[in-house]
């Protein structure tokens, strides 16, 4: 059995991310396409309760190494029971953030380091990398929690909007890193076009 395609969505907060996996997700579903949805930190009962951890705003005192190794240990939950079945069973896994999310937030918007995190996460990944990455590539807007139109109830987006900028430098860091596996797309007004150029970056690289 010919092992599924990974691929993985990353970017900055209020970028529409959610709205692009949404979109693709009706793609799939009207060309009769499957895919397994999944998302991080989470997607498996042990992975959701480490997230309410690592998200909970009155967790004021937990240092980045912790954060970064919770998030590491949510991923290799998530791997190994959700992903890595899926992906030998011959299917497309699609992940709502993953690995370059701890690169942009724990290695460059914690000053961790790129190489500590990669370490961390040597670990928890079980080789498991993503084929293509999706980088919806913005600046987070400075409006980004009034747009999602909800109380901030989540210690990541409660950081400023400094660290959130220096989050935005770890993507593109990352990108540049690895330019054969992240597919940087900027975002336009308009969600169908951005959505257009989601499906044919997939579709160049053969995953659709
Ligand atoms: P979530 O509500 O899923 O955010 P979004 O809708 O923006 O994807 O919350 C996940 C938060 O965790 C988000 O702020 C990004 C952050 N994060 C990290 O800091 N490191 C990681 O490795 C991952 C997967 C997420």
């Amino acid at each position: 059995m010919k092992r599924g395609n990974f691929v993985t969505f990353e970017g900055c907060e209020g970028v529409g991310k959610s709205t692009q996996l949404k979109l693709l997700k009706e793609y799939a579903e009207q060309n009769g396409i499957e895919i397994i949805f999944t998302r991080e930190p989470g997607g498996t009962s042990v992975s959701e309760q480490i997230r309410n951890v690592i998200l909970d705003v009155n967790n004021t005192s937990m240092v980045a190494e912790c954060e970064s190794l919770l998030y590491a240990a949510a991923r290799a939950q998530l791997i190994k029971e959700i992903i890595l079945p899926a992906l030998e069973a011959g299917k497309t896994v699609v992940c709502d953030r993953y690995i370059d999310s701890s690169f942009a937030y724990q290695a460059y918007g914690r000053n961790l380091g790129f190489e500590l995190v990669a370490r961390f996460n040597s670990y928890a990944l079980s080789d498991c990398m993503p084929d293509v990455t999706i980088l919806l590539d913005m600046r987070p807007e400075d409006n980004f929690r009034k747009k999602k139109g909800k109380i901030i109830d989540d210690r990541m987006e409660n950081e400023s909007l400094e660290f959130h900028d220096k989050v935005y430098d770890g993507f593109t860091a990352v990108a540049d890193k690895f330019p054969e596996r992240i597919v940087k797309i900027k975002p336009t007004g308009d969600k169908l076009l951005t959505h257009r150029l989601v499906i044919e970056a997939l579709k160049t690289r053969g995953i659709l």
